[in-house]
């Protein structure tokens, strides 16, 4: 699939979102490798500790059905009814989050650019000298 159509996949689930705290809205979407894709949106809280991030959603979203292996994640967001931000990029949980089931010298976060325009980032360059799971079994 086409970087710049999952990108559009996260726009679209953008519009999911339960943003009323921060009033930033977010959506992702997960390539899986068998070409599933699954997406998320970020869902706040009264209570804000329990926000969830729109790339956890999807990505948990997709390990509860089954999926294990995955290929990219692309991300959407930007303040309520605005144009996607170019500067959102998954936040340091989520990134940790991506570590534990997406081989990070393999995996693509695939952001809005500056006009809207995908920009991929590996995500070992995203989260370098990282605590992973190969590290405890
Ligand atoms: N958020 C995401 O969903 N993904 C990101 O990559 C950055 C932040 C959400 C969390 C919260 O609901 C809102 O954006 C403001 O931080």
């Amino acid at each position: 699939m086409e970087y710049s159509a999952l990108l559009k996949m996260a726009a679209l689930a953008r519009g999911a979102s339960y943003a009323p705290y921060s009033h930033f809205t977010v959506g992702a979407a997960l390539l899986c490798t068998d070409g599933s894709v699954y997406t998320g949106a970020n869902i706040e809280n009264a209570a804000l500790t329990p926000t969830v991030c729109a790339e956890r959603v999807a990505i948990f979203k997709a390990v509860s059905e089954g999926k294990r292996s995955f290929k990219a994640i692309a991300v959407s967001g930007g303040k309520d009814r605005e144009a996607p931000d170019a500067a959102v990029s998954p936040c340091g949980v989520c990134r940790q989050v991506m570590l534990e089931f997406c081989d990070v010298g393999n995996f693509d976060v695939i952001v809005a650019g500056a006009t809207g325009e995908p920009t991929t980032y590996r995500l070992d360059t995203l989260i370098p000298l990282a605590f992973g799971p190969e590290k405890l079994v």
